[in-house]
């Protein structure tokens, strides 16, 4: 397969193909999402909740994201590589913001950066993007923000609020974002903000006029079942797949089922007689 670029995807939305974005968080969910042809993977920081057990994004730390980043890469995965900027790795100052934007493409093989926020992020785009290092906006509902959003809630109900995150997102891709994404919007803004911009939209909880979707790997195979956000697919069950297995596994080894003779290791018949003398 092809490796996706930033200019497949720009290909997509004047061709009107839908993007699908999908986060992976390790070396063999990284294998098997590239397997299925995914044309983005996405690092998320949603990691801290669907792997490490965090109760939000905000105590990840950039080294936890360029440690799950890292086995990512190890796939060399043909779909675009994003790193998602941690909380308080790039809201300070914007010096900071491209040293660890530039981490993710040094250290860690990824392809671009995401990061969260609509106009007050601008210059800090700039100054990545000077860089060399191709970012996508993330608006709407953005998690790093939890606290100040006053919980997760839908993002740009009333008109006034509407506008602001199609004046957000025309400041995103001013400032040279290659992508955005929508993350719980109405559908209509959604799909206002789609049509005004020149760069694909990618939808999480945003409708279907996005250019594309993404999801947290996690809610669609049904590996974390703490919670499941209502804009989720789930296509599988893994979590009950998994107790399952280990369930029969047990039961197998109580009754002497495991191991068996295709699971045991033989000897020569002389070289026992020996060691039993
Ligand atoms: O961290 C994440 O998984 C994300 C996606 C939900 C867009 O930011
Ligand atoms: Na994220």
């Amino acid at each position: 397969r092809k490796k996706v670029t930033v200019h497949t995807l720009q290909a997509r939305k004047a061709a009107r193909q839908p993007i699908t974005m999908i986060t992976a968080y390790d070396y063999p969910t990284a294998l098997a999402v590239d397997r299925a042809g995914v044309d983005v993977i996405l690092v998320g920081d949603s990691l801290g909740m669907v792997v490490l057990g965090y109760p939000n994004t905000l105590p990840v730390t950039m080294e936890e994201m360029l440690h799950h980043a890292k086995a990512v890469a190890r796939a060399h995965p043909s779909a675009l590589l994003v790193g998602d900027l941690p909380f308080m790795a790039y809201q300070a100052d914007i010096a900071e913001a491209v040293r660890n934007a530039g981490r993710f493409l040094k250290e860690a093989g990824m392809d671009a950066v995401k990061l969260e926020g609509g106009r007050e992020m601008a210059p800090t785009v700039e100054a990545i993007v000077r860089a060399g290092i191709p970012v996508m906006g993330h608006i709407g509902f953005t998690p790093q923000s939890l606290h100040r959003l006053g919980g997760y809630r839908v993002q740009g109900r009333t008109a006034v609020d509407a506008r602001r995150l199609l004046e957000d997102a025309l400041a995103l891709e001013a400032a040279g974002c290659f992508a955005i994404v929508l993350e719980m919007v109405p559908e209509p803004v959604a799909a206002a903000i789609t049509e005004r911009l020149r760069i694909p939209t990618i939808g999480i909880g945003a409708g279907a006029a996005c250019d594309g979707q993404v999801l947290v790997l996690h809610d669609l195979i049904g590996l974390f079942d703490r919670f499941t956000p209502r804009f989720a697919k789930k296509y599988a069950d893994l979590h009950q797949e998994i107790v399952r297995a280990v369930q029969a596994y047990c039961e197998d080894v109580r009754s002497r089922r495991f191991p068996g003779p295709e699971h045991t290791f033989s000897m020569d018949p002389e070289e026992l007689a020996a060691f039993q003398a």
